[in-house]
């Protein structure tokens, strides 16, 4: 089975709507852990304005430490041009945009129209920025806690033009609406519009469906796919958003299928221990982390 790819997002997606601060030396020792679990893509944090997400206002002292971590490629997620240059002078190696597929989120979490907002990441791409990649991800791709449905043909429409000059494109279900079947299909029908630009899965477990929606995923030949430690996570501007998918029951499936991620469950266990001893108030999810390893299991080669 072929390997796959996950970005750990715990350290933006997660600590972005944690009700508890974790102090910044603890987010790089949590950072450090992930990466010696194996995780060889983090998404360390976000540069937006501090007032909006105070959890978010250490970010350029996180991707500082993680680019001292060998062979990791640290990402951060950025809004705007302003974000972007925050970005670039930290030193990331990719920068995430969040373009909204519903109109309601897009106003709600940028205070854009997802044309202005595609317009902004044009922007960003314009900027010089060399040897850092953009990613452009399709948020709320699959549903919308404030708008409902949200047309395919939109998520197509704006997969598309991102696809023009963003060196990646994603599709994110923000709120956890996802299923199987429309994730092969929505899939399907913007891998054909815009091809191998089309690399990254993220999910949220909201409705249970996390796995089932990677898998199905993966069975359209997605092999990138973000989640988050301890399945901590959510999008502070889209009502009703829960936590990523879980690391550690994306890790143990894919392994237990055959299909590598480089990831350690033990050592991804130690980061899961050290994140609940910094959070202990922060409910946290897993079925692997209960459950443990079974009987004569072995790891993917
Ligand atoms: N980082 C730091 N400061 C920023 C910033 C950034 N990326 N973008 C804007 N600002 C500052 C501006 O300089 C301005 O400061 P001032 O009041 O001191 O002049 C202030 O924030 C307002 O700027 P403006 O451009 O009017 O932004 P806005 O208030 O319309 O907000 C976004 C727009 C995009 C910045 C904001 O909605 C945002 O950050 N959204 C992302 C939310 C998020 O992280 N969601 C979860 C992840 S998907
Ligand atoms: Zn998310």
């Amino acid at each position: 089975m072929s390997a796959v790819h996950i970005c750990e997002v715990g350290p933006r997606d997660g600590l972005q709507n944690a009700k508890h601060r974790m102090p910044t030396a603890a987010k790089i020792e949590w950072v450090k852990a992930l990466a010696a679990a194996g995780l060889r893509e983090i998404e360390v944090g976000s540069f937006v304005p501090p007032k909006l997400i105070p959890a978010m206002a250490d970010t350029a002292e996180v991707v500082k430490a993680a680019l001292k971590i060998p062979g990791l490629k640290v990402v951060a997620l950025a809004p705007n041009l302003k974000g972007f240059q925050r970005a670039l002078e930290a030193g990331a190696h990719k920068v995430t945009f969040p373009v909204s597929a519903s109109r309601k989120h897009s106003e709600s979490n940028v205070r854009m129209t997802p044309e202005q907002m595609v317009e902004e990441v044009r922007k960003c791409a314009q900027f010089p920025h060399a040897g850092v990649e953009i990613e452009g991800a399709v948020s709320t791709a699959f549903g919308c806690t404030l708008q409902g449905d949200v047309p395919e043909d939109e998520v197509v429409r704006i997969a598309a033009a991102l696809a023009e000059f963003c060196d990646a494109v994603a599709l994110a279900d923000t709120v956890g609406y996802a299923n199987p079947a429309q994730v092969k299909r929505i899939f399907s029908r913007v891998k054909r519009e815009i091809g191998d630009k089309l690399e990254g899965a993220h999910f949220h477990d909201t409705r249970g469906l996390g796995l089932a929606n990677a898998l199905a995923a993966y069975e359209e030949g997605v092999r990138a796919f973000d989640s988050s430690l301890g399945g901590l996570g959510g999008c502070p501007f889209a009502p009703g958003a829960s936590g990523n998918v879980i690391t550690e029951d994306l890790v143990f499936m894919f392994e237990a299928m055959g299909a590598s991620t480089g990831v350690d469950l033990d050592k991804l266990m130690v980061a899961r221990r050290m994140m609940v001893e910094v959070l202990p108030q922060e409910p946290t999810y897993g079925h692997f982390a209960l459950a443990g390893v079974p009987k004569g299991f072995r790891a993917a080669a």
